[in-house]
């Protein structure tokens, strides 16, 4: 299965959501990462095809969605950004309704809803109503939704919202399970998200995919850069002001562990370790910060990414990442487009 943009534009007035955008998906988990406005969820209603496109095509296999109709919707699966609910729905007979659209019904759909509550963890809520559920249930009640009809094509925008660190485990155990033979796209602005659970990552800045890889691979030009040392806690604002710090971590000894970018070793006992892509985002961050007057950013990569209070990451700006991204890495051509042929 191959689903494929052609020079995929929406324009909004002058704005362009998605711009050009020339990309191939085949099976596989892919994680759509960028700030508030990059475009991703018009990226995914245009994969929906619930908006038209201002220009280009998009290709299931050779084949032009429009032109597919049903036969394509038949095969997708979609959580919407702030999907709305039915709050004096039970869960159970929001899934049977979804179920019927979507044309499951009868014992099918009963064993289809009933399984998919087990599997997000809420058969215990199964008849209790949609309003008296946490922000975390009705995302996992919207998850189960969109794989109510097997997709093969399943696209979830902004999935892990509201999600507590278990709930998220037990999402991307069901991702991973699930994305055999599927091509699933989940957008996100949780840089760990997507770390931990896409087999490759799309940035998106303005429209445009300016960097993409695997999570290992897309970090790789950061090897080298990213350092740990250990330093007495009480002395750690002092070289979080200082330094570059992508984390920092107290210890039980007393002493706190910094995470550090730095092109030279920043103190005799500091250590290399493997970069991961919250490093990447401040190293592309402190790059802008001193490549001369261009916009710092302050936004959701940042704040959302798990950073640690006071950080300098979160604390000065940290939205960087996405922000950040130069279109000449890894690839991507001055102007920010992909030019390292198609994106799989
Ligand atoms: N219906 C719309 N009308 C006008 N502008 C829109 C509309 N939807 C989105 N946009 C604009 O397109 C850009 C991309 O938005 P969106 O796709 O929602 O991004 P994201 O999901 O990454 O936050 C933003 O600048 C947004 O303001
Ligand atoms: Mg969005």
């Amino acid at each position: 299965m191959e689903l494929k943009t052609v020079e995929l534009t929406k324009q909004y007035g002058k704005k362009k959501a998605v711009d050009c955008m020339n990309i191939t998906l085949t099976e596989g988990i892919y994680g759509l990462l960028g700030a508030n406005g990059a475009g991703k969820t018009t990226l995914m209603r245009l994969l929906c095809a619930l908006q038209r496109p201002t220009g280009g095509r998009i290709l299931l296999d050779g084949q032009g969605i429009g032109r597919l109709g049903e036969e394509y919707r038949d095969l997708l699966g979609y959580l919407p950004q702030g999907f709305g609910y039915y709050p004096d729905f039970r869960a159970i007979d929001f899934l049977l309704y979804i179920a019927a659209l979507k044309g499951l019904e009868g014992k099918a759909a009963e064993r289809k809803a009933w399984g998919l509550l087990e599997e997000v963890g809420l058969s215990r809520e199964a008849r209790h109503r949609i309003r008296t559920f946490s922000g975390g249930m009705k995302q996992r009640l919207g998850i189960a939704q969109a794989m109510l009809n097997d997709p093969r094509i399943l696209i979830l925008d902004e999935p892990t919202t509201g999600l507590d660190p278990k709930e998220r485990v037990r999402f991307r155990n069901l991702i991973s399970a699930f994305s055999k033979r599927r091509i699933v796209i989940l957008s996100t602005h949780i840089v760990s998200d997507v770390e931990s659970i896409a087999e490759r990552i799309l940035v998106m800045k303005s429209g445009r995919i300016v960097h993409c890889g695997r999570p290992g691979e897309i970090t790789s030009e950061i090897r080298g850069q990213v350092w740990e040392c250990a330093i007495p806690a009480e002395q750690a604002d002092r070289y979080v002001a200082e330094l570059n710090v992508s984390n920092l971590r107290n210890e039980r000894d007393g002493r706190t562990v910094l995470r550090v970018i730095a092109r030279d070793k920043p103190m005799p006992n500091a250590k290399l370790a493997e970069p991961n892509l919250e490093d990447l985002y401040l190293y592309y961050f402190r790059e802008e910060d001193t490549g001369g007057g261009r916009r710092r950013g302050s936004g959701p990569l940042a704040a959302a990414s798990g950073a640690a209070p006071g950080r300098r990451a979160s604390r000065d700006n940290g939205a960087a990442a996405a922000e950040g991204l130069s279109g000449e890495a890894s690839g991507c051509g001055r102007d920010g487009e992909w030019k390292g042929g198609d994106i799989r």
